[in-house]
Order: C-alpha cells, then structure tokens, then sequence
C-alpha cells in the first residue's frame, strides 16, 4: 500500500562522515519538501560506502548514526508515517537484485559511464569489482522500491540527486528496459530524475566544492566556535588588497554563502552594494555571514539535539528497514517469476 501519498521517492547518501552545508545545499534542502508529498526512503548506503572506505569499519559505522541524526537535524523526518530511512545493508533483497539486475547490464555500459570514468580517475586504491558494479546495486536500490506496474501502471519512482548521479539514473532506465525486453512483461518501475538546480556549494577555501578530503566544510553539527573560526577563516576576493578598493562578490565564496543562507535579503543585497564599491571589509562581511549562519544552525541544532534522544535503531531504522524489506520482498517475488526462478516449494525449511 502506498498510503493516499502520490508516489515514491528514493535518494540515498554514502556514511563517510558527518554531512555539511554543501549536502545541505546540493541535496538536503531538495529532499524536505517532498516529504509532503510522497511515501519517501532515504537509504543510508553503506553498502556502497565500502566501495570507496572498505577495511574502514569504525568510519561507516559511526557515520549511519550521524547521517540519520543529520537527516532529522535538517528537518527528513523518518518518524513520520510516510517517511522511512532506510540502512542498505540491512536489505539483503538489495543484493539479490543486484546479482539479477547484473545479468542484464552489458559490461560497456559500465566502462562508459562518465562518473565512473571521472572517479578512476582519482582512486588512489585498487579499483575492485564491487566498485565497478556500483551502478548496478544504484539501480537495484532504486528499483527495489517499484509499487506493482498493474495497479500503478505507468507510474515511476522519484530520485532527486546532485547532476553527478545523472548517469546512473540513466544507467537505472536502460537496465529497466534491458530487463523487461529479456523477461517482459513490465515488473519494475523507471526512475525519473529530479535534479537540484542549486548545485554544488563552493568550500571556504573557494577552491572547489565543499568536501572533506579538501579540508574546507562547515558540518552542520559544528558548534558556534567552530563555525566562527571557519568563517574567519575564509577565503575571499583574493585581488582586494585593501577594503577601500572594489570588489569581486559574484565568485567570492563569503558572498556565495550570504546569497545561499542568508535569509535578509536587504542585507545581502546592501552588502553587496558596499562591497562593490570599496566601502565595506571583509572582516565586517564575515561577521555578517557567521551572524547567518548561526540563525540557520540554531534550529538544526535544536532537532539533533532532540533527535539523539531518540534510538536511532529501534525507533528510526529498525522501521524503516521493515518498510523496505516487505516492499523488497514482493518486488524479488515478481522479479524471479519473470527470470523462471520461483521455486517456491525449494524455500520451505
Ligand atoms: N551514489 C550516491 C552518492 O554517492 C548515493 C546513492 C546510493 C544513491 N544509492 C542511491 C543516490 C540511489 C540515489 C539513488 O551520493
């Protein structure tokens, strides 16, 4: 049953560390709002993390419960009715339809892939096989979650993702249609991509995105001193000498922050002004921005805070792993009737 929601989505992230303002931008803040409107899963993919921090078993375990307290910080609330956060590994029909969905998945498909091909580029480690079929479990943790086509014909399940995941949705819909062209009639859905148009936030460093290999993120549970160190800390016009002269806001990373997170618009708008015109420092901007951010901060603060209350296994993923594994379960019942494997008399103990 899909409640009197519309439809699903699903979207998922890697438990590689705590989550910061360029997940919240690129990703998080996209996700909010749909929760008003579909039954959501948001998958906790340590599965997939171990394609890049395999052998690192305290990171990821840590992580899932930073992730899912992030999750609720930022307002995903997996204790609603409709909402369910869900942990990869413990969804074993993720892996069984991974195996199948696999047999279908031509090897080029993979090699042409222009994440992956972007992402070998910078593995320092062995690349494993694991890492190479990753697409295949993506499209697996997306399709698991298919309502039945014949009493939701037509009907496709909602991904919303950062532009980088864009092959693999397609990559997800060709495999779909691999399958069905092989073991027709239609059993899975397709996915549709909703892509976020804000994109990647800028680190404070300003030298590229915001990640924690670069050293340059604010995590959304950073404390007030934190957040202020990192704000002074920040780069800005790198020309601007002096604050009397003219300076840069459109690339500034300061002015970048102040447009995503500063909600005073008049502000923004003033500072930006002065700032143009050698009439403001930076050391009065940042101030401003730390001021902005630490609104922003306060209620996500205040929900971890309330969140860690909480059990995070028994109350939040325990339920949703139930979700998934029953919806898993009818989804592996049809995919193997359509293969011509269903044996069922071979399952009885
Ligand atoms: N690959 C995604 C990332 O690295 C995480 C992910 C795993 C995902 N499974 C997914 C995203 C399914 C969307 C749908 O961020």
């Amino acid at each position: 049953m899909q409640g009197n929601k519309r439809g699903r989505v699903l979207t998922g992230i890697r438990p590689t560390g705590r989550l910061h303002l360029g997940h919240y931008v690129g990703a998080l803040k996209q996700w909010i709002p749909l929760q008003d409107d579909y039954e959501c899963f948001f998958l906790i993919a340590d599965v997939q993390a171990l394609t890049t921090h395999a052998g690192n078993r305290e990171l990821i375990e840590r992580s899932v419960r930073e992730v899912v307290l992030d999750f609720m910080a930022v307002g995903l609330d997996g204790s609603r009715d409709n909402v369910y956060f869900v942990l990869q590994s413990a969804v074993p029909a993720l892996t069984e339809l991974t195996t199948y969905l696999s047999m279908v998945t031509p090897q080029t498909w993979i090699d042409s892939n222009p994440t992956i091909k972007d992402e070998l580029k910078t593995r320092r480690t062995d690349v494993t096989v694991g890492f190479m079929t990753y697409p295949v479990s993506q499209a697996a943790d997306i399709t698991l979650f298919s309502g039945d086509p014949k009493t939701h014909p037509g009907e496709s399940i909602l991904v919303p993702v950062g532009e980088d995941q864009i092959p693999h949705l397609k990559s997800t819909n060709d495999i779909v249609n691999a399958f069905h062209r092989m073991y027709g009639p239609v059993v899975l859905m397709q996915c549709a991509p909703k892509v976020s148009n804000i994109g990647r936030l800028v680190g404070t460093d300003g030298q590229g995105k915001m990640s924690k290999s670069m050293d340059n993120v604010i995590e959304l549970a950073d404390l007030t001193e934190a957040v202020r160190k990192k704000v002074q800390g920040m780069f800005t016009d790198p020309k601007r000498i002096r604050a009397d002269i003219p300076g840069d806001t459109e690339d500034n990373p300061v002015f970048i922050y102040h447009r995503a997170f500063n909600p005073n618009a008049n502000e923004v708008a003033e500072l930006t002004k002065l700032y143009q015109e050698g009439r403001v420092g930076d050391v009065e901007v940042k101030a401003r921005l730390f001021a902005a951010l630490e609104m922003f901060l306060a209620p996500i603060r205040e929900r971890r805070h309330e969140a860690e209350k909480l059990h995070i296994e028994g109350d939040l993923l325990a339920v949703g792993n139930a979700r998934a594994r029953r919806i898993g379960k009818l989804t592996i019942e049809r995919v193997r009737e359509a293969m011509g494997l269903n044996y069922p008399n071979l399952f009885n103990e």
